[in-house]
């Protein structure tokens, strides 16, 4: 009798560099079926983004969240292209997904694969090991504000960050989980000398949460410092929780000082699996190389493991996650950001390869 377990996944490529990085996870993806009988994908693919809005008027269409919340996981490349205001396109799809499917945890991993990586002197693989939990449905990203007087000289603009107990203390909680889980040192990132509301609360949420994980070590960095310390030692850092904003921020920084943009994965996660949870590259739809066949693959592909990890397919994501490192330390087809000559789809047949190997 034939026992297949099949994942239903709506793929968003989007924009850009979006639908080249995808095209390669889902290779991979489809490789693993050919490998393992016991695993079907039930691949949806919607054409939304910003071609789909100049021609619609829309990102996505208006039953565009209940197509996805049919869904066991969805895969998105990048959105956001020039001839359409950011604002709009982030609003009509990207972050409308993680609100309305409250996927609240934004889990990013920076793990430095390989020293020739990091553009940071002397640097050792072991001193970027950081694994970034941002908070990911409000702070700076709730949408609360607005534009007052518009075109007048008394114009007034307010873009409100709001920080709710419930928000904060799920997000600490995940993170002191994670950190407990795995014997590591937990860091909050604030800004409360400045912010004498949002920031103090988040301090004061920290350190309320700690008392129940006393055998977790703590720290708390104010985000300026931090910027400067991700840089300077970045082996301070194990794991992060971080509000929205200086998740955003600190993330790509952190992708800078390890391995680049092309390797940062994420997971937008609803723990509670209540909604289907999101995994996309950190990286966005990067006009400047779109096109070319010079994007890297291999943040897609391993946020693509992150989703079959969340699926419950641990094995294989970490046998993705494993060629991923092998591609990188062999440094024999690497995309251009990488110091290699490959095209992004070359990369990806060399997952696919070395899939097949093992
Ligand atoms: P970006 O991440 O797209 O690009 C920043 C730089 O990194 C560029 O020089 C780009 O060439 C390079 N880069 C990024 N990914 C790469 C990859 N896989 N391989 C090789 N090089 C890579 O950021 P940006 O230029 O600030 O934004 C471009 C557009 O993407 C904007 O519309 C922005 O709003 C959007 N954006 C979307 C997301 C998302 O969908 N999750 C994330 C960030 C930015
Ligand atoms: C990211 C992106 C998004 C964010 C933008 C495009 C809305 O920068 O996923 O890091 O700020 O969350
Ligand atoms: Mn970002």
């Amino acid at each position: 009798m034939e026992n297949k377990k099949t994942y239903k996944i709506a793929v968003v490529a989007g924009d850009g560099i979006g639908t080249e990085v995808t095209e390669e996870s889902l290779k991979v993806l489809r490789t693993l079926e050919e490998l393992d009988k016991s695993v079907k994908f039930d691949f949806t693919e919607y054409p939304w983004g910003c071609e789909y809005y100049l021609k619609t008027g829309e990102m996505m269409p208006k039953d565009g969240i209940e197509k996805l919340g049919k869904s066991d996981a969805i895969l998105l490349g990048a959105v956001g292209y020039p001839g359409v205001p950011d604002h709009i396109s982030l609003w009509g799809l990207l972050v409308e997904i993680r609100k309305e499917f409250d996927q609240y945890i934004n889990y990013r991993p920076s793990l430095l694969i390989n020293p020739d990586l990091s553009p940071l002197k002397g640097i050792k693989k072991e001193d970027v090991q950081i694994k970034v939990i941002r908070e990911n449905s409000e702070g700076e990203y709730a949408g609360a504000g607005a534009w007052l007087y518009k075109g007048t000289p008394h114009e007034v603009v307010l873009q409100d960050g709001v920080f709710s107990r419930h928000g904060c203390e799920r997000v600490i909680r995940y993170a002191f989980e994670l950190a407990r889980k795995e014997h590591k040192k937990l860091t909050s990132i604030s800004k409360g000398n400045a912010m004498q509301y949002s920031m103090v609360f988040w301090d004061s949420v920290f350190n309320q949460i700690s008392k129940e994980y006393p055998d977790v070590e703590t720290d708390s960095l104010l985000v300026d410092a931090a910027a400067m310390t991700l840089v300077k030692n970045p082996k301070r850092f194990q794991i992060v929780v971080a509000p929205n904003l200086f998740g955003d921020i600190l993330t790509d920084l952190a992708a800078g000082v390890s391995n680049g943009m092309g390797l940062a994965a994420s997971a937008n996660l609803n723990p509670e699996r209540k909604f289907p949870s999101m995994f996309e590259p950190v990286h966005g739809s990067a006009p400047d190389i779109a096109g070319q066949g010079k994007s890297n693959p291999l943040a897609s592909i391993w946020s693509a493991a992150l989703m079959l990890e969340f699926l419950g397919e641990k094995d294989w994501a970490d046998r993705i996650v494993k060629i991923i490192y092998d591609v990188v330390n062999e440094k024999k087809v690497l995309t251009p950001d990488m110091g290699g000559t490959a095209t992004t789809s070359e990369v990806g047949d060399e997952v696919v390869r070395k899939l097949k190997e093992a």
